[in-house]
């Protein structure tokens, strides 16, 4: 044998071995169907349940575009490929109606299904790990007590090697923290309550947080650090990298998380207006907990109080675009198309809210994408129904005119200086969101 065809097969020797390792270390066992019984659940307990699945978002993802509630089909756009969230009623045949508990838990805990087949991160399981024991069960009993759905969703279409569910093992080695959620004893109560629902069901930081080459959550400093894109829409960060003009305090934070406005920030729109659907459902409790969490990662060096209520008026002012009378594109048609919504200081509020733009961190944001998306498409699904609705403008503005009213408002009433190349965006996430 030629030492070069010795070298080959060692090195096949060893990688056959290494894989069967591998494959043995990431095998999992399938857990035998046993459907939970019909009076194994209390009604306090299904109850505890519903409100975790609203934190944890579950019917969002678990619901195709105009479907049946958490009967599958939602789709995620990954670097790495499409996956489609599966069938999260109790049907037996297509769902997980024939899972016990203990099924239910290492989905949720290991990222395993029933069948021992281990699932991709797009489902938050490396958050949900974190549940404790009593809500976990509690959320088993609420999904486990819903209308049964016959349904099964398209496959997930992930590009090789990313198709090969073994592989996540060795991911889930690499970055899934299994470490029981602990409270902060130099935090009060509140606070570590904010925190336990925020890392676990809340998830929050799968949008908010960066994620490394390997799709998974960074911590650290980069916690809350914002900067992912979701659905093409720019996440803003929450931790001393906020661009918000005013920092965010748990006041404003909780009318925010609540009821999708704060006065002194603007709404909550693209893919966190059905964040803030759910968690509008929440007793006000756990939201004002969620938000006294949060505020303890924004910056603090922002000025006094007084300060802060000085700028707030300042903003308000450009809010209304006093330069509108200037002969340029951008302010004309702010004048004509916005300024009738979008005053702060004078006009009644005829319906919904009147965000102030130049209290909209999005206009403080790199990339122009969020506010081309409003103005494409407005908003017509309100996170909550008080807020009213955006009108649209795909038909009324081309993309130089985009271009020339986004920036008057990122230099005329947000101050900050002109974005680039915003035409091009504007064709883009036009024709990203052809209808
Ligand atoms: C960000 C979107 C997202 C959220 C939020 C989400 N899921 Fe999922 N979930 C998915 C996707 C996608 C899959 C499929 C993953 C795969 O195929 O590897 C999935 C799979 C699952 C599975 C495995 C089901 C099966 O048949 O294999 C369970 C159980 C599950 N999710 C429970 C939940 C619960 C409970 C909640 C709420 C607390 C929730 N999910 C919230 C996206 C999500
Ligand atoms: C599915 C992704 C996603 C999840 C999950 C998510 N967010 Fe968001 N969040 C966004 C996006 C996108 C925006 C920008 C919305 C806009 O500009 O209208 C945003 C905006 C925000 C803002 C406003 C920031 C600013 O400066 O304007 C806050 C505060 C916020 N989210 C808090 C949270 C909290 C707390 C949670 C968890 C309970 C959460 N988010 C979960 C995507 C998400
Ligand atoms: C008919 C009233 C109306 C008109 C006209 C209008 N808006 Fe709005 N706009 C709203 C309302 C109401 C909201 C908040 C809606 C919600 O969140 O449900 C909003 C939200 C926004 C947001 C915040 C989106 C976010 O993600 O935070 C921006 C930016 C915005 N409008 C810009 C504009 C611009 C620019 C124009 C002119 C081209 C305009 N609007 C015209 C009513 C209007």
């Amino acid at each position: 044998m030629k030492l070069r065809n010795r070298w080959l097969a060692g090195i096949v020797a060893f990688v056959a071995i290494a894989a069967g390792g591998f494959a043995l270390f990431a095998h999992q066992p399938e857990i035998a169907a046993a459907p939970p019984g019909t009076n194994d659940f209390s009604a306090a307990q299904i109850a505890r349940g519903e409100r975790l699945a609203r934190t944890g978002d579950c019917a969002v993802c678990h619901t195709a575009p105009g479907g049946v509630r958490n009967a599958g089909g939602g789709r995620f756009d990954t670097p790495f490929g499409l996956i489609v969230s599966s069938n999260l009623t109790p049907d037996r045949a297509t769902g997980i109606g024939a899972w016990p508990y203990a099924a239910f838990e290492r989905a949720m805990r290991h990222g395993v299904d029933r069948e021992g087949r281990h699932l991709y991160p797009a489902f938050p399981y490396t958050s949900f790990t974190r549940l404790n024991d009593e809500d976990m069960r509690a959320l088993y009993a609420y999904l486990m007590t819903q209308a049964p759905v016959h349904s099964v969703p398209p496959p997930s279409e992930l590009k090789f090697p990313f198709n090969l569910r073994i592989l996540m093992a060795g991911w889930n080695l690499l970055f899934l923290d299994r470490t029981p959620w602990k409270p902060d004893a130099a935090r009060s109560a509140q606070w570590n309550r904010g925190a336990y629902l925020v890392q676990s069901a809340g998830h929050c930081t799968a949008c908010h947080s960066p994620r490394n080459a390997f799709g998974a959550e960074r911590g650290g400093a980069d916690l809350f650090a914002g900067g992912g894109v979701v659905d093409g829409w720019h996440v803003p960060a929450l931790n001393t990298a906020s661009r918000a003009p005013i920092a965010w305090n748990a006041d404003d934070l909780y009318d925010y998380l609540r009821t999708g406005y704060s006065a002194r920030h603007g709404v909550a729109a693209g893919p966190m207006a059905p964040v803030v659907e759910q968690l509008s459902m929440l007793p006000e409790d756990d939201v004002r907990a969620i938000a006294v969490y949060v505020a303890s990662f924004a910056p603090l060096n922002m000025g006094t109080t007084a300060d802060l209520a000085q700028r707030e008026v300042t903003l308000g002012v450009l809010s209304d675009g006093v330069m509108a009378a200037r002969a340029q594109t951008g302010a004309a048609l702010f004048g004509g198309a916005c300024a009738g919504c979008h005053r702060v200081n004078d006009a009644p509020v005829l319906f919904g809210v009147r965000p102030g733009l130049a209290f909209n961190t999005n206009l403080y944001a790199d990339s122009p994408d969020n506010v081309l998306r409003v103005l494409l498409g407005g908003i017509g699904h309100a996170a909550t129904r008080d807020l009213g609705y955006m009108p649209a403008f795909r038909y009324n503005f081309n993309d130089a005119q985009l271009a020339a009213l986004a920036n008057y408002l990122r230099t005329d009433i947000a101050g900050q200086p002109a974005w680039t190349d915003v035409a091009a965006a504007a064709a883009r996430i036009r024709s990203e969101t052809a209808p």
